[in-house]
This record gives structure tokens, C-alpha cells and sequence, in this order.
């Protein structure tokens, strides 16, 4: 059998590893943490000048600064696993610089962010919308 027939096998592997990791994932509470220092700590180790001050993101599809990261954040151990091993250009911030509980405290300001309005309830966006 040529390697290249056994691709698709490993694609399902992997995908399968990737579903447990992230159940188990959703399945741990992230640790408690204050949610007005991580607001402070996001400001102070510079999360707003990739992310938004509100975590919002640049907005752009490609290329832009940073993914908006809430509301609804991605699990602590995936935003954590993101901070000390960032998967592509983010800067790292190891234990020296941001502590676990530190980056426990951004997580529950994250967790803080309500959702924005939606469009079809602010009147000078209605006829912009699609119907
Ligand atoms: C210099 C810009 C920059 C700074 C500063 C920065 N980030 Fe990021 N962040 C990025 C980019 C770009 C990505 C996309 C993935 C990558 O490049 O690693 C990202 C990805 C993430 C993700 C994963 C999002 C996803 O959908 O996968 C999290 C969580 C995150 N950042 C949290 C933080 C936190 C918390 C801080 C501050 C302690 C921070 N970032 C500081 C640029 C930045």
C-alpha cells in the first residue's frame, strides 16, 4: 500500500485526538481568578495592542493582529497552552513574566466580557443588514 493511502487514516486520527483533547479540555474549571486585575494585566503586559482592549480582536480575516478572544473564551488550558507555546507569532509569556494565577486573573476578565449588541437591535445599522 502506498503511504499516501494511509493519509486519510492519520487525518482521522488526528481529528479524533483533537475531539478528547479538547473535551477534557471543557471538562476542567479554570482556577479562580479576579477578574479587575486581569482587566489590569491585560492592559499592563500589552494583550490590548494585538487583541482590543475588550479583547475584540483586529477585525481582520488575515493578517491582522490578533483573534478576538472574547466573549466566550476558548478554555483556560488552551489559552494558557497559548501563552507559554503560542502556536504561530504571538510573543511567549513564560512563569517569569505572567504567572499562572496572573493568567488565571486574565482569564476570569475575559470570561467577564458580555457579548456585544446584535446588529438588528441598533436602529442606524438596519439598513445594512441582509434580510
Ligand atoms: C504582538 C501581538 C500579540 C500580543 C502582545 C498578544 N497576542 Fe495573543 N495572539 C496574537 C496572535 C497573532 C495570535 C494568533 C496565534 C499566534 O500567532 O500564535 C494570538 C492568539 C492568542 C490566543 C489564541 C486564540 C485562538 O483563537 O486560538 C489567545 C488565548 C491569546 N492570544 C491570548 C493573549 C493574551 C492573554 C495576551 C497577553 C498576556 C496576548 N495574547 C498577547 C498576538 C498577540
Amino acid at each position: 500500500m502506498r503511504a499516501s493511502a494511509l493519509l486519510p487514516f492519520a487525518l482521522l486520527g488526528l481529528a479524533v485526538l483533537a475531539g478528547s483533547h479538547l473535551a477534557s479540555a471543557q471538562g476542567t474549571a479554570p482556577p479562580p481568578g479576579d477578574p479587575k486585575l486581569g482587566a489590569a494585566l491585560w492592559m499592563r503586559d500589552g494583550c490590548y495592542e494585538c487583541h482590543g482592549t475588550v479583547a475584540q480582536g483586529s477585525g481582520a480575516r488575515v493578517g491582522g493582529t490578533g483573534p478576538m478572544l472574547a466573549p466566550k473564551p476558548l478554555p483556560f488550558s488552551v489559552v494558557l497552552s497559548q501563552l507559554r507555546r503560542p502556536i504561530n507569532v504571538m510573543p511567549p509569556y513564560s512563569t517569569a513574566v505572567l504567572s499562572d494565577q496572573d493568567a488565571a486573573n486574565i482569564y476570569a476578565y475575559l470570561m467577564s466580557i458580555p457579548a456585544g449588541k446584535s446588529a438588528s437591535t441598533i436602529p442606524a445599522l438596519s439598513g445594512y443588514l441582509r434580510k
